[in-house]
């Protein structure tokens, strides 16, 4: 009887990244990791699960991502409550404090890689999704809030995106918040009757997060709240104009942007996002800010710090739009043998021109020399090299170039003795 096994498909909201689409994330890691160490930012990584309490104290339990969209779970082994990260700075934080890295020197650090947020998918959301995160921690001044916006703006530079830019915000310092809290639920109070059900039950506990409705018919109720900007003090404004006329020193545009509150609760002071329309509705490239409080609220020495995220999949799409990059080929040079004697000699000759830094591919078991000599093309190798009795019995190899702009003045195909085949393909492919 036979036995049928039904396929088994990846989760919704999480994406394969196969071969072709690969090298451009690998692309544009190395370009990332090359701009990050121009500003003197080293890598950390930091593991994928951690304690869920980091982030409900972290992020702030009243959030979209903690109330939503958090993978947690009990480990049963231990009973510990646990989640995977959903972002990377509450947990670059904790292992800064827990290695006693801020006690010497501010530290200029990054990481890459997966996050996952249980969010409803669509283009540019994902449930699995991939961040570049930056922070810059023991650092209080504009200075290095203004820093952080300069080296996005090269970024995008250097991968050629145009039609990105930048909102501004200042959240101010916690007493300032706390004034403009209550005069907005004040506010929201006497505005009830146009509350949807979220914004009623978040009005006491997050009255800001209301502001950022897109619910059409609370907009003009958010137009016309009171505004947080125009609480803050003179530091936090001083602040706030020292970023400005950084940004205005190094020509970079920006729009104060009164309603950006972001999603997180550890946000202080500036507060920014790069935002395009090329995206359609998940428009948010980057986003970030200055969280002065996070380090002791996570049980350190307190510090001031700021940074950023960058999603990737949007970033790579918005670098798809601006020119197709093409596919690496898979090797240099692919390996076409017939009988055994060929096939294990390629094997050895293949190692010959490794050593030499040659990218090759040895066709894999027997086949006849028409459907090896597809897979050399497929492959996009520059050079099919040819072994079967006649070239033994010569100690050479036939050489067939594969592109013709490689052939140059050459014959097509020509023979090649052993001594010298790791030599000529080296100069010419
Ligand atoms: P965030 O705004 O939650 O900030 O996320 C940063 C970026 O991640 C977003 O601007 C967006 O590009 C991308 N992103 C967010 N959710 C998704 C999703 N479901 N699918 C695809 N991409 C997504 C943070 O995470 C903060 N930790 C940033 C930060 C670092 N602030 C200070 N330091």
């Amino acid at each position: 009887m036979t036995q049928s096994f039904q396929k088994v498909r990846a989760l919704t909201g999480m994406k394969d990244v196969l071969p072709d689409t690969s090298a451009q994330w690998e692309g544009l890691e190395a370009t990332v990791r090359d701009w990050l160490a121009g500003y003197g930012y080293r890598n950390m990584r930091t593991p994928v699960l951690e304690h869920t309490r980091l982030f409900t104290r972290g992020i702030g339990e009243v959030t979209d991502i903690v109330e939503k969209e958090m993978y947690s779970f009990t480990d049963s082994l231990n009973d510990e409550q646990l989640t995977m990260r959903p972002e990377f700075t509450a947990g670059m934080v904790r292992a800064c404090i827990e290695h006693n890295m801020l006690y010497e020197r501010p530290q200029r650090v990054y990481a890459l890689g997966p996050v996952f947020r249980h969010e409803k998918p669509q283009r540019g959301r994902y449930r699995q999704f991939h961040q570049i995160d930056v922070e810059a921690l023991g650092f209080a001044g504009p200075d290095v809030d203004a820093e952080l916006i300069v080296m996005l703006a090269r970024l995008w530079k250097l991968l050629g995106l145009a039609d990105i830019r930048l909102e501004l915000n200042s959240l101010g310092q916690a007493h300032e918040r706390a004034a403009h809290r209550a005069a907005l639920i004040e506010y929201l109070e006497q505005h009830k009757s146009v509350l949807d059900e979220e914004a009623l039950r978040r009005m006491y506990t997050n009255p800001l997060r209301v502001l950022d409705t897109k619910n059409p018919a609370m907009q003009a109720m958010a137009d016309n709240a009171p505004r947080l900007f125009d609480f803050l003090g003179e530091a936090s404004l001083a602040h706030f104009q020292g970023v400005c006329e950084r940004l205005q020193d190094a020509g970079i545009a920006y729009r104060l942007n009164p309603r950006l509150v972001r999603g997180l609760d550890y946000y202080n002071l500036t507060v920014f996002e790069w935002v395009t329309d090329r995206l359609g509705a998940q428009g948010t490239v980057c986003g970030g800010g200055r969280y002065d409080g996070l380090i002791e609220l996570l049980g350190g020495k307190p510090a001031p710090a700021v940074g950023f995220a960058i999603g990737m999949e949007r970033l790579l799409d918005l670098c798809s739009q601006a020119g197709e990059a093409e596919a690496p080929p898979e090797c240099q040079v692919y390996m076409i043998h017939q009988g055994e004697a060929a096939q294990r000699r390629a094997a050895l000759l293949a190692e010959e021109l490794r050593d030499a830094g040659l990218r090759v591919i040895v066709h894999a078991g027997s086949s006849g020399f028409k459907s090896q000599f597809r897979r050399a093309d497929a492959s996009g190798a520059k050079a099919a090299v040819i072994l079967g009795d006649d070239e033994l019995a010569s100690d050479s190899a036939s050489v067939k170039w594969l592109r013709q702009e490689d052939a140059g003045e050459q014959p097509q195909q020509e023979s090649v003795g052993f001594d010298r085949l790791t030599t000529v393909l080296k100069n010419r492919v």
